[in-house]
């Protein structure tokens, strides 16, 4: 079955929060530590900052055979707040699919560039798609310290 791609709604985010979870605590192991990881994860109990990102942004889910496999968000139109691929689905061109679907929407409202704070593990990717890191940021979460990354590109090169 094919990728389709569709605006999530509020009776996804179990679903979505489930994936989130999922590929945090395994996809990004290799880059934080077990306490970074759980820090990090545990967003995803905050129930108020999901229901305000189906409200306040677009979010794309990325769908295949029924499942839910990646969602991604863009806010204001400039800036990339979520862009998650399910564990089982890595590697799949799905985040590419998501990322260039996202740009198009921005683009389309005359955005010239986006931008986003990219954890270690989504760096290489967001660097084959052509964005670039402005500054090494250490966020402090619960009193630990999380690094990533601000990033950007111009999507309307002239
Ligand atoms: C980063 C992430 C979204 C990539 O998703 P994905 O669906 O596996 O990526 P894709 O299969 O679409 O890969 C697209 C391209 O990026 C490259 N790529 C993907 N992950 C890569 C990696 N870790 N290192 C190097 N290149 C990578 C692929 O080789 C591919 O290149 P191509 O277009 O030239 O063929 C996914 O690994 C993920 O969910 N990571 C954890 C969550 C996370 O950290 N999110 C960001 C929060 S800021």
């Amino acid at each position: 079955m094919p990728i389709t791609l569709r605006q999530a709604t509020h009776g996804d985010l179990p679903e979505m929060k489930e994936l989130y979870v999922g590929t945090i605590t395994t996809v990004c192991t290799n880059d934080y530590t077990p306490e970074q990881v759980a820090i990090w994860a545990s967003s995803a109990q905050k129930a108020q900052r999901w229901i305000d990102l189906i409200d306040h942004q677009l979010v794309l889910i990325a769908q295949k055979d029924n499942n839910i496999v990646g969602f991604c968000s863009l806010d204001k139109n400039v800036y990339i707040d979520f862009m998650y691929v399910h564990k089982d689905y890595q590697h799949q061109g799905i985040a590419k699919t998501l990322l260039l679907a996202i740009e198009d929407k921005a683009r389309n409202t005359g955005t010239s560039t986006i931008t986003s704070d990219i954890s270690k593990t989504a760096r290489p990717f967001f660097e084959r798609k052509g964005y670039k890191v402005i500054k090494e940021q250490i966020n402090i979460r619960q009193g630990i310290e999380i690094i990533n990354y601000k990033m950007s590109k111009d999507i309307n090169p002239e």
